[in-house]
């Protein structure tokens, strides 16, 4: 039976003193202390509420955090690559441990080059499942030691997406709620005949 002496026990609750709100994990074997980072890919366009109550929840798991925006998408988006990254960084203001960058290519290149142990995605409803099944185990075969998490956002935006925000928005309906208040501006600014 493993008897834990005093030092250690000290070290440990030394240890959890300073691990804030990511998650330290401890070896009692080897004594090694393994922070998670964790990319947070996707389109981002616009962010939404739901995102941003995916990424909060992603901030009280991880050590590390990186929202990172899919630059070169087939898909043509609405927002430019500098403007995702502006109203991204408004949304995450106010997390230590996030941060927002961009990415091209693989997205396990990019786990890799950030040195990140994880990628977070959204569940909303068993129709996402499919796809983020067979990007999940595509990702793992390309890069074993990353792993994916799947995170659901609140029930209260389980039907948000970025594409129906830009279709309801471009019809005149109302998106407020569903996306934040700069987010609303600039879609404003972006459909300006509405
Ligand atoms: O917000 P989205 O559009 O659902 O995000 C999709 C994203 C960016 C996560 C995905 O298209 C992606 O990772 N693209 C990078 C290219 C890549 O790595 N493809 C192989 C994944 S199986």
């Amino acid at each position: 039976m493993f008897q834990e002496s005093a030092s250690l026990a000290a070290w440990k609750a030394k240890s959890f003193e300073f691990s804030g709100q990511g998650l330290l994990r401890f070896s009692y074997n080897h004594f090694a202390v393994h922070t998670v980072k964790a990319i947070y890919p996707g389109s981002f366009d616009p962010v939404t509420n739901g995102h941003l109550d995916l990424i909060a929840r992603g901030a009280k798991m991880f050590d590390h955090l990186v929202v990172a925006i899919l630059r070169n998408s087939t898909k043509a988006p609405l927002f430019t690559e500098a403007e995702r990254v502006e109203m991204l960084t408004e949304g995450v203001r106010g997390f230590g441990n996030v941060s927002v960058a961009t990415f091209h290519g693989l997205l396990v290149d990019f786990a890799r080059e950030q040195k990140a142990n994880a990628v977070l995605r959204g569940i909303r409803a068993i129709s996402d499942y499919e796809y983020e099944f067979q990007m999940a185990l595509m990702n793992r075969r390309l890069a074993p030691e990353v792993e994916t998490i799947f995170l659901m956002p609140d029930a209260k935006y389980s039907f948000v997406s970025s594409r129906l925000i830009k279709q309801v928005f471009e019809l005149g309906g109302s998106v407020d709620g569903l996306v934040p208040d700069f987010v609303v501006e600039r879609l404003k600014q972006r459909v300006p005949h509405l």
